[in-house]
């Protein structure tokens, strides 16, 4: 697997993607600011009065049921070096009855030969989950619903995720940082597209105020991908064209995960939240769930899993994921998923005083999670 990443190099817009993910499984490309995760503690239940083997983590999305409450989020496609990971990526999603997510299909926009790349993941996950891949930046210059509508057909998606990585775009050497008409692009899209739009952003966190303009719009899914993980403003400062001081933006700039859920959960009850940006384990995943997330997203540890072991490997880490989920359920005696959202976590430290900044209170998010658990049964969710 070693030699397959020394491969990836090259210049331009067609080798980028390469670029970057020999950056990311060569080097240390996670900020040293954490989700703030690590101030959410379960409250051990020494008396659960369930089995084990009773305990049902299924949850439904896109009106398809999940066997577990685990995307593994967009990453790639758009080269074919990279093909053999999507489809890797979707046997495990069909096996393990999860979400996936395909890496930006602008490439595939751009040229037909490449659309390959992407369609190996309907081809190897029929029943799964699968979300397309598109940029606010590429938005902005506005893109014809034709265009959407041919990158969700690619794959048959399930719904479509438009990725927002404005930090990315600032310090990328040859980036485009440009924002303006991205909202307006969206409600057109969420007007005429025939599938659900997930906004997203790539690891710098989204924030309550703009979920909240969004889901006014008609946005009713959204993953926080926050600060805590993957930190692309690390990894662009980390390719050989970079020339500038990013100072303290590569470790400390977004908004922490844990923060970035809890700010959405309480702006815009309702939605549908993916928990993502950082989160390494199934406990990450059982923790966010209990501060509002509806299930959590995996991108670099997938990856890492795969160029380690190659479809071995990412099945172990995602069969070890699901125990972990399992284990933190039975120690919360949380029967399912909707029982496991209903524990009260501790919450202390930097993450108490962040939200007291913000002004959200733990009773407002207890009420939240209330409201979602009965927004999905009345079927109002995203
Ligand atoms: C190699 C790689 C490529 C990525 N490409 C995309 C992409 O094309 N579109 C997108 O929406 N997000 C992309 N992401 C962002 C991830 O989906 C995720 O939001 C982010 O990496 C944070 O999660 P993590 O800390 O688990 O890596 C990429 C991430 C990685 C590691």
């Amino acid at each position: 697997m070693k030699k397959w990443v020394r491969r990836l190099s090259g210049k331009g817009t067609a080798n980028r993607k390469l670029e970057h993910i020999r950056i990311v499984l060569e080097k240390d490309v996670e900020s040293s600011e954490g989700t703030l995760l690590e101030y959410v503690r379960l409250p051990h239940n020494p008396l659960p009065e369930l089995n084990m083997d009773e305990i049902d983590t299924s949850v439904e999305l896109f009106g398809k049921k999940l066997k577990a409450p685990i995307m593994i989020t967009g990453m790639t496609g758009g080269h074919p070096e990279v093909a053999w990971i999507n489809s890797a990526i979707a046997k495990v999603a069909e096996k393990y009855g999860i979400a996936m997510g395909v890496g930006s299909q602008r490439a595939a926009l751009e040229d037909p030969k490449l659309e390959d790349t992407f369609r190996v993941a309907r081809e190897n996950a029929p029943n799964a989950v699968i979300v397309a891949n598109i940029g606010g930046a590429q938005l902005s210059k506005g893109l014809e619903i034709e265009k959407i509508e041919k990158i969700v057909d690619m794959i048959k998606a399930d719904a479509l995720a438009i990725h927002l990585n404005p930090a990315q775009e600032a310090f990328q050497p040859e980036g485009e940082p440009v924002y303006r008409n991205v909202i307006k692009e969206i409600k057109k899209i969420v007007d005429e597209l025939n599938v659900p739009i997930i906004v997203k952003e790539t690891g710098a966190g989204l924030n309550g105020a703009v979920a909240r303009e969004l889901w006014e719009l008609g946005v009713r899914c959204f993953d926080v991908s926050g600060l805590g993980g993957t930190s692309w403003i690390k990894v662009e400062t980390l390719r050989k064209d970079f020339r500038r001081n990013p100072d303290g933006f590569p470790d400390l700039w977004g908004n922490p995960t844990a923060v970035s859920i809890i700010d959405l959960r309480t702006s815009v009850p309702d939605a549908c939240i993916i928990a993502s940006g950082g989160i390494r384990s199934g406990l990450d995943v059982a923790k966010s769930i209990t501060i509002g997330a509806d299930l959590g997203g995996f991108a670099l540890p997938a990856l890492r899993a795969l160029s380690l072991r190659g479809e071995e490997g990412l099945e172990r880490f995602i069969d070890d994921t699901i125990w972990q989920i399992r284990v933190a359920m039975f120690l919360t005696g949380s029967r399912n998923i909707d029982m496991l959202r209903m524990v009260r976590p501790v919450i202390w430290g930097r993450l108490l005083e962040e939200l007291k900044s913000l002004g959200i209170s733990l009773e407002e998010l207890s009420m939240a999670k209330i409201r979602r658990i009965l927004s999905k049964r009345r079927g109002r969710e995203g």
